[in-house]
């Protein structure tokens, strides 16, 4: 039985378009987060990864994935973007792969093959093999991992109820949306006082994660964060980091959405607010540490740094 009391809107003639995924401009942020990890080395490999156009930069390339799902020629990976468990939250949360992973690939399956498929590109360009973004199936590769690593940190990205949160219509700070974009969006930008983020630039605020990542000074140390952080078994590491995610439907996003409530000034975002940067954060450092491990196999004789934890 579920018991969750959400604000019932009357039925308005407005165009709704699910979203898909954190903001653009969020999972730019956390590229730009990310490259802040990346070893010179593993820069310099995924610089020759990428197309031009990306000047090189995770961060630049790492909403692309969104903009290619709602194309024809890349519907087939919008379902890559969440895994829907089918769990009850807040009552009761878990991830389980083989029954929540779609036919035709989620998340956490997307996330290992496309790591998979970046691993000999990897190779390819240390053996001079590829070089300025020529091969489209290593650049989407590498694009689809940055991607990924920032969705699967967003707890609806790893819940399957009302599809994901789209479906729970909601009011924050009066506007009308639902909780599904509420989570990609307006609590972050609320905290941080913004309508949007730079999208060629990191934001102070997100200076300031990082910060507070190389200090170690959240509430849950990074080395929980890493816990699997190893690219040779990445189904493992994404179901693990999905179902780290998927616990704060329980703990949190579910179980303080009342009806009738401005979810901005309630107390909801403002409660929400530790989450999302703590969840934000994780993916920056999951992504920069999973690709320094990727790049850093068998180049470490003795000058490659394979950066696990940020030093601080
Ligand atoms: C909350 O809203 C839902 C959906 O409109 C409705 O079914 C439920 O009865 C409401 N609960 C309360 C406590 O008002
Ligand atoms: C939520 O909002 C959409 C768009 O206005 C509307 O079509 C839908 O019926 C609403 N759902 C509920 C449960 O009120
Ligand atoms: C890429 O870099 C060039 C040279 O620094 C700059 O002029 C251009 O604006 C950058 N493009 C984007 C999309 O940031
Ligand atoms: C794995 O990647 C290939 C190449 O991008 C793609 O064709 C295939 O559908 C992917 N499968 C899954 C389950 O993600
Ligand atoms: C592009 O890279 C993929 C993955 O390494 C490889 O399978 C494919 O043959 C490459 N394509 C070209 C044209 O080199
Ligand atoms: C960045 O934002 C500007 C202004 O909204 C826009 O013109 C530009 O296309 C955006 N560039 C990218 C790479 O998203």
């Amino acid at each position: 039985m579920y018991t969750r009391y959400f604000v019932a809107l009357e039925v308005l003639a407005f165009a709704f378009s699910p979203i898909a995924a954190w903001n653009t401009d969020v999972h730019q942020q956390i590229g730009y987060m990310a490259e802040n990890f990346l070893t010179s080395y593993t820069s310099d490999i995924l610089g020759e990864i990428l197309e031009s156009q990306y000047n090189k930069s995770i961060g630049l390339a790492a909403a692309w994935a969104d903009a290619y799902a709602h194309t024809k020629e890349g519907r087939y990976s919008y379902q890559w973007h969440w895994i829907d468990a089918h769990d009850n939250p807040p009552t009761y949360c878990h991830v389980d792969y083989k029954y929540d992973c779609a036919k035709g690939g989620c998340i956490v399956s997307a996330i290992a093959n496309q790591t998979e498929i970046l691993r000999g590109c990897i190779d390819n360009v240390k053996n001079g093999l590829l070089s300025g973004g020529s091969n489209m199936t290593c650049s989407n590769a590498l694009k689809w991992v940055t991607h990924f690593v920032g969705d699967i940190a967003q707890p609806l990205h790893s819940s399957g109820l009302g599809n994901g949160g789209n479906l729970f219509n909601v009011t924050f700070g009066g506007k009308r949306t639902e909780l599904h974009a509420v989570w990609d969006g307006e609590i972050i930008y609320a905290d941080a006082g913004v309508t949007v983020f730079p999208n060629a630039s990191i934001h102070p605020f997100m200076i300031n994660l990082v910060d507070r990542i190389n200090k170690d000074s959240f509430s849950v140390p990074t080395s929980e964060w890493l816990s699997c952080t190893n690219p040779n078994t990445p189904q493992q590491c994404a179901l693990a980091w999905a179902r780290d995610s998927n616990t704060w439907t329980c703990r949190y996003v579910y179980k303080y959405a009342y009806n009738n409530t401005d979810l901005l000034e309630s107390g909801y975002a403002k409660g929400a607010y530790p989450i999302v940067e703590l969840q934000i954060s994780k993916a920056a450092l999951r992504l920069g540490t999973w690709l320094n491990i990727l790049v850093g196999k068998e180049l470490n004789k003795g000058s490659g740094l394979v950066l696990q934890r940020p030093l601080s």
